[in-house]
């Protein structure tokens, strides 16, 4: 990694940047299969999903068309409750369209569950979603996502796209961040962290 002054708060590498372009190349792939003749509209969730959706929409050999999202889940700090508030809305009109969501990461669920009933009861003909990081540990609801990347273990990711207090946004790889990154000890570092696995 470049950025030192990054770096030094890095725990663990989770996923390298290369890993993160093969997968999202083999996802493409399915999509570009799945959306054959369609021209789907990618819809990007600001801020977390900038970068996926700036690589996934460069990987699509397919004719597509993208517009962002911006949301904020009402919670207390870190959890999400479910209850979402529209910070920024599309510009686009989803009648007839098809729907591609696309998110950097799912953990409860509760925000891309609300999101694809929002989108549906705008009269898209279908709404799917994308997701290169899932926390299957953390899954609160059931809701189907038809593009992963990768399971990833329950701890607090940064990197590409992902943040922490709008840090790490720019590392081209996806970390778990020291605890004295979020004001904790480094003593309290109990084991490895569990690797992430591509979902197949
Ligand atoms: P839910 O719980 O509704 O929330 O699925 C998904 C949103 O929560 C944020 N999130 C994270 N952001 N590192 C982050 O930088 C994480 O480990 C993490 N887990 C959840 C993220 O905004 C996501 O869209
Ligand atoms: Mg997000």
């Amino acid at each position: 990694m470049r950025a030192s002054v990054i770096s030094e708060n890095v725990r663990e590498v989770l996923l390298t940047a290369e890993q993160i372009k093969d997968r999202i190349a083999e996802l493409a792939r399915d999509i570009e299969r799945d959306y054959e003749g369609r021209k789907p509209l990618l819809i990007g969730v600001l801020k977390g999903a900038v970068m996926v959706v700036s690589d996934l929409a460069r990987e699509l050999q397919i004719d597509l068309e993208m517009d962002w999202m911006a949301v904020s889940s009402y919670g207390s700090g870190t959890v999400s409750s479910g209850v979402v508030r529209i910070l920024k809305d599309l510009d686009t009109d989803l009648s007839g369209r098809d729907v591609l969501i696309v998110e950097d990461i799912i953990d409860s669920g509760l925000t891309l569950s609300w999101l694809k009933q929002n989108l549906e009861s705008r009269g898209a003909a279908s709404v799917q979603i994308c997701t290169l990081l899932r926390k299957p540990e953390r899954l609160k609801v059931d809701v189907p996502v038809r593009y992963i990347g990768f399971d990833v273990p329950n701890e607090f990711v940064v990197g590409y796209g992902l943040d922490h207090d709008e840090r790490y946004r720019n590392l081209s790889d996806v970390v778990v961040l020291k605890p004295s990154a979020f004001g904790g000890s480094d003593d309290e570092i109990s084991g490895p962290v569990e690797p992430a696995r591509k979902v197949v």
